[in-house]
């Protein structure tokens, strides 16, 4: 038995996306962006100042690098070797939520004990050692108001973490503190980046020509380096916190979303584009094609990848989360289902990349250039590639051809670690 067919494509056409929307939606970015180079303010882009520009490439010497932004929490110790090269001498790497365990991002968790934890990894990664001389680099993936590279003050939590106790404080303060507590005064965090920029610092220690950064993960951000970013018409790289853009249509099952959503309203884009919202998206539409409630079934973006690549996984995967046992047609039109989700995605977050080429090339045609994207929707999510590199072409034509996507795997800890040797120099 089917899906009632009527009910079937009227969810699959609420979720396509067609060429005149795509244009409407990368012209909306860039004039979102043009807006919030004028005044923050009235534009749904933060455009937060990262106080960094590009490397030189040639940045050398031992550094720390925290990356704190999705669930896993990183710590590495770099060997920066200038030239684009650069070696990991020590690592450590938790979870900051274990089921039954312990959890530091929920509402109940306090400040001081997530900063403890995150000392206590960075505590692993030196070995112990509490008489070298560490400078950290943090990247922090959230939106933060800086006033330098040190100075970062986090504006809000996204991506559904609620730790009582940062919002509204200097991030790396907290941190110092805990590294007091923990008696590692000689670790000196330097400077604070969002993960985008870390991306892009990252991917342009290591190729020319890139000047947009952007998270395709658990959250979803973009950031590029505007060559007028003060009133010294210096370049900085701003970060657009794009997943707040809210010039985009929403269809019943994006509401819902984002009603169940710790902060509704908020975050539009990120809800429909995100690993973090993605799987929850498609738990919505099954539950109506199934005529139960709307609500949150617990699929994850990771069930979705299964689900798209290998439709043998989608009986045991829906019957677990809905109790419901689907047929072989069934099987088939859920995958399908999951497949225009995804495709959507990529197409959003491709439209708002050409969006930003746009602003940045100005009257002059698009610039060659390769834009680094890390993080494990781009990386893992079937097809999320060439959706997107289709929606170039369909945007901009002959010119797609001088635009690709870059992988940056791991660019958060690199990207990190550079901001500390910028940050002394
Ligand atoms: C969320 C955060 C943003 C981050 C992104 C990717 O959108 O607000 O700062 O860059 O997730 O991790």
């Amino acid at each position: 038995m089917a899906f009632d067919k009527k009910r079937f494509e009227e969810v699959i056409s609420e979720f396509t996306m067609d060429t005149e929307e795509l244009q409407r939606t990368a012209e909306a970015f860039q004039r979102e962006i043009r807006i919030g180079l004028e005044d923050a303010g009235k534009s749904s882009l933060q455009m937060l100042k990262s106080y960094a520009g590009l490397p030189t490439g040639k940045e050398t010497g031992e550094y720390l690098a925290l990356d704190f932004g999705g669930t896993n929490v990183r710590v590495l110790r770099i060997r920066l070797e200038g030239g684009g090269k650069f070696e990991i001498a020590g690592k450590a790497a938790r979870p900051l939520r274990v089921e039954g365990e312990y959890d530091y991002i929920c509402a109940e968790a306090k400040a001081e004990e997530m900063f403890d934890f995150l000392a206590g990894l960075i505590e692993e990664a030196v070995e112990g050692d509490r008489e070298k001389k560490y400078f950290l680099g943090h990247t922090f993936s959230f939106p933060s108001e800086q006033t330098d590279l040190y100075n970062a003050r986090l504006i809000a939590w996204t991506k559904e973490f609620a730790t009582q106790g940062v919002e509204g404080k200097v991030v790396n303060d907290l941190l110092k503190e805990a590294l007091e507590r923990k008696g590692l005064s000689n670790v000196e965090p330097v400077a604070v980046i969002n993960d985008t920029v870390a991306v892009l610092l990252s991917a342009s220690y290591k190729q020319d020509d890139v000047y947009i950064g952007s998270i395709y993960a658990t959250g979803h951000n973009t950031c590029y380096l505007e060559p007028h970013a003060d009133a010294e018409g210096r370049a900085m790289i701003l970060n657009l916190e794009a997943g707040g853009f809210d010039k985009v249509s929403r269809n019943r099952f994006d509401e819902k979303v984002d009603a169940l959503s710790d902060r509704p309203g908020t975050q539009r884009l990120e809800k429909m584009v995100s690993g973090r919202y993605m799987g929850e998206l498609l738990g919505i539409a099954l539950g109506s094609l199934y005529e139960m409630d709307e609500m949150d079934y617990g699929f994850t973006s990771i069930d979705m990848s299964e689900m798209l690549q290998k439709e043998g996984s989608i009986e045991g995967i829906v019957s677990k989360k809905l109790g419901k046992v689907p047929d072989m047609e069934e099987c088939r039109d859920i995958q399908c289902l999951a497949r225009v989700i995804a495709e959507r995605s990529a197409r959003l977050v491709a439209a708002t990349f050409v969006g930003t080429m746009r602003q940045l090339s100005g009257k002059e045609p698009i610039k060659k250039q390769h834009i680094a994207v890390d993080g494990s929707v781009y990386e893992k999510m079937p097809g999320a590639k060439e959706y997107m590199a289709s929606a170039f072409l369909e945007l901009l034509g002959e010119d797609a051809g001088k635009v690709d996507t870059v992988l940056d795997c791991g660019g958060s800890g690199l990207g990190a670690a550079i901001a500390a040797v910028v940050s002394k120099q």
